[in-house]
């Protein structure tokens, strides 16, 4: 990869595309997989926290009309009690010493399953056998690994239900093209960072743009030590809507992220949505980015709202790299045990 400043999250987050394609599935591991879809697996458990978990909710949205066994994520330090010898896991932790998704892994070791790991080190990659382990180059942010971890969970789920490999660097160029296009419109990240400035984001995704939205509420915690929710359509039509009235507080800002999949009817939703939010007095922010096809789209719209989130660091004069309350809270728990 070309020279990334590990100490600097603008870096990490424009190298987002060249991320993208430079994790390859060794050969023995894919062989691997092929003989555990011909065995029968039962059901495919991605296992991790934080940062490092968000992809295999990504994929599990993406793949969900095309795989034919389910693909569950587990953000915990158990396991469902289905999960049994016939379901593979891969456990996804970016040190590799996260204490959950150690605990989950060594469970689905204790069950029989078959165990993938996804790490840059840690006791999760020591744990291993050489052929179900994927290691990712040390010293990024978890959260900034993002585009590593989903390219390596996508072709090892994309290998074990047996669905043609997605080709990652077709969609490397467009995030690359989509990039310049993007710092010279009005789209640019830093005046969609201004209006985060003195509002809460609600991000609303659907489908797909559901896991983006998680996402996108995940980076502006973290790198902008800012507040930030996130929801999905249809769910958020029965609940969530409620509380966007007149009386309330309009500095919250809804984030409608649009997808040019949605098809008549969720549109409708979306629209019908958008006015009563309006008629309300709030006033949403719709974020819409063309592409051809599903996996783009999300990961073009994260590339642009991870952006969204470094710049609105910046402005807030905060350092998007530190997460100096997670390690807190890790090192106190670690003193308990
Ligand atoms: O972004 C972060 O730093 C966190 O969300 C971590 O990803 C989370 O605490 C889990 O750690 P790890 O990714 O090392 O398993």
């Amino acid at each position: 990869m070309n020279q990334i400043d590990l100490d600097d999250m603008h870096s990490m987050v424009k190298a987002f595309p060249e991320m993208l394609v430079s994790i390859q599935i060794p050969k023995e591991t894919r062989d691997l997989c092929v003989k555990l879809r011909e065995v029968g697996l039962r059901g495919i458990c991605v296992i991790g926290m934080g940062g490092s978990s968000i992809a295999g909710q990504y994929i599990q949205a993406l793949l969900r009309e095309s795989a034919t066994v389910p693909i569950i994520n587990v953000h915990d330090s158990n396991l469902p009690a289905y999960v049994d010898n016939s379901w593979v896991t891969i456990a996804v932790s970016y040190s590799g010493n996260t204490e959950e998704t150690l605990a989950s892994h060594e469970e689905a070791k204790k069950r029989g399953c078959q165990t993938f790991v996804i790490a840059s080190g840690g006791k999760l990659i020591s744990d291993d056998k050489i052929m179900s382990c994927i290691t990712l180059p040390s010293d990024y942010q978890p959260r900034a690994a993002f585009p590593l971890i989903f390219s390596a969970v996508l072709h090892l789920v994309e290998c074990l239900i047996g669905r043609e490999l997605t080709d990652l660097s077709m969609i490397r160029e467009t995030l690359t093209k989509k990039v310049t296009q993007w710092e010279a419109s009005s789209m640019a990240p830093k005046v969609m960072a201004e209006d985060f400035l003195y509002s809460v984001p609600v991000f609303i995704g659907s489908r797909h743009l559901s896991p983006v939205a998680y996402r996108a509420k995940c980076q502006i915690n973290e790198n902008a030590k800012a507040i930030a929710f996130s929801s999905e359509i249809p769910e958020a039509n029965h609940n969530e809507i409620e509380s966007f009235h007149g009386e309330n507080d309009h500095s919250v800002l809804p984030v409608f992220l649009r997808s040019v999949f949605e098809g008549e009817r969720l549109m409708q939703r979306f629209d019908i949505t958008t006015e009563i939010y309006e008629e309300e007095g709030f006033r949403p922010i719709r974020i819409s980015i063309g592409s051809s096809s599903r996996i783009e789209e999300a990961l073009l719209m994260t590339y642009y709202l991870d952006m969204v989130s470094v710049e609105l660091a910046d402005l807030r004069g905060v350092n998007p790299i530190s997460v100096d309350r997670i390690m807190k809270l890790k090192s106190s728990l670690k003193q308990t045990e």
